[in-house]
């Protein structure tokens, strides 16, 4: 496929960001506008895009948790183009910011019925660390997953 650029996110592609991820999360788990409009405007959070011909594919979240760690708050590829390698780029793009940034770890939340998204970080070297009771607006539980990050700034490509 041709044109697929990765890009920073702006205002202008929050509605494109909220229909995809209406699309591949159910209501509780889904974010609201609100929501991405602060992650788009917060300076201590990186929206980037994959872009497909012009129009958004997917998207991930990536922010400061702390000194040391950074937080991927989503990834969301539209179903139609998962399963394509955007996930992974889009992983691989927050995890070159944080070794950029000085981060020694990422961490982040999934729903423990997401055997997908769970699957897919477990094989890019996160684990499960705690489980978290009613994390969702829905009461559904998440997994706490966990991956260390290389010392240097050089990243060894797992995608
Ligand atoms: C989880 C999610 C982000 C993964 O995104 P994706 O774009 O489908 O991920 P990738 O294509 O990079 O990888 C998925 C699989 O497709 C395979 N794949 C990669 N490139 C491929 C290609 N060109 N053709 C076919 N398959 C490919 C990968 O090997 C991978 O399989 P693996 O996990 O067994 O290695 C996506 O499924 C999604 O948006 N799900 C809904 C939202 C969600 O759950 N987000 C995560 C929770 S925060």
């Amino acid at each position: 496929m041709s044109d697929i650029v990765l890009r920073k996110a702006g205002l202008l592609d929050l509605e494109a960001i909220l229909e995809i991820d209406q699309s591949v999360f159910p209501e509780g788990i889904s974010y609201d506008a609100e929501t991405f409009l602060f992650y788009l405007i917060d300076p201590a959070t990186s929206v980037v895009a994959t872009e497909v011909q012009g129009s958004i594919a997917g998207f991930i979240i990536f922010r400061e948790q702390s000194a040391k760690t950074g937080c991927v708050v989503t990834i969301d590829v539209a179903k139609e183009f998962q399963g394509r390698g955007f996930g992974s780029s889009l992983l691989n793009e927050a995890e070159t910011v944080a070794v950029e940034t000085g981060f020694s770890s990422i961490i982040l939340q999934t729903a423990v019925n997401n055997i997908k998204a769970i699957h897919f970080y477990e094989k890019r070297g996160y684990t499960r660390s705690r489980r978290i009771k009613g994390y969702y607006f829905d009461g559904t539980d998440a997994w706490e997953m966990r991956k260390k990050l290389p010392a240097n700034d050089v990243l060894i490509g797992e995608n």
